[in-house]
């Protein structure tokens, strides 16, 4: 069983990198992946870099190249549901793509020749990723649903608004998990998303952000991440 660890941030693969005794570089599509053991359990780390497109080519990259057998996706996302407040845990159950409209030939948010907007996550991980982040983060808040994805960092009341009103059952936004979601659906391979809301995705998104990502955001990553690979 080989466990693909895939993070946005610097940070946050620096903290899973901290707990790999013998990890060994490989390079592939202009990426460090990172190949070695996690509490006994092998593991790929790498970090995808931002976006939608940075996603998708690393998770293709998991699958055709390093054959793992599941896709762990640890990360920060702006909250955009009343309830979920920065500091909560989010384990996404499906994730659709904000900024997709092929309408009118298709309908809004669809993904043309898929005949669905929504992809799923694999609900055995799921669980397994929502216990893990249970027990590493003790009195945290954790939701699990919709996140959204598009290729927009989300800083204005305004348009977060407009998020909310379009798609009221979302939870969180970030800018890849679609994309990753829809490789694994490709490929047959079960992926689990965990994201910290490391902001609102509101006027104060950007200054939020910054300072959570470097306090708290990439111990809550390894914390969750080390739980997960010590489960039997
Ligand atoms: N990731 C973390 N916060 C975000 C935001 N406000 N918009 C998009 N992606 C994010």
């Amino acid at each position: 069983m080989r466990t693909a660890i895939v993070a946005a941030m610097h940070e946050e693969l620096a903290a899973v990198l901290a707990l790999m005794p013998d990890e060994a570089r490989q390079s592939a599509a202009g990426r460090d992946f990172w190949v070695g053991h996690l509490h006994g359990r092998e593991v790929v780390a790498v970090l995808c870099r931002i976006g939608k497109v940075a996603a998708a080519t690393t998770a293709a990259v998991l699958a055709e190249r390093f054959q793992v057998d599941r896709l762990v996706f640890t990360g920060v996302a702006g909250g955009l549901a009343a309830g979920v407040h920065v500091g909560d845990v989010v384990l996404a159950d499906s994730f659709l793509q904000h900024d997709l409209d092929a309408s009118p030939l298709f309908p809004k948010y669809e993904v043309p020749l898929y005949g669905s907007s929504r992809f799923a996550t694999d609900r055995e991980l799921t669980c397994r990723l929502e216990s893990a982040a249970r027990i590493a983060l003790p009195g945290v808040a954790v939701h699990r649903g919709l996140v959204v994805s598009g290729d927009r960092f989300v800083a204005t009341t305004s348009e977060s608004r407009a998020l909310q009103a379009a798609l009221p059952q979302a939870l969180a936004v970030e800018m890849e998990g679609a994309a990753i979601a829809q490789v694994c659906h490709d490929y047959g391979l079960p992926f689990a998303a965990v994201r910290t809301i490391s902001d609102r995705a509101d006027d104060d998104a950007h200054t939020d952000f910054a300072r959570f990502v470097s306090e708290v955001a990439s111990r809550h990553s390894a914390a969750i991440v080390r739980a997960l690979l010590a489960q039997p």
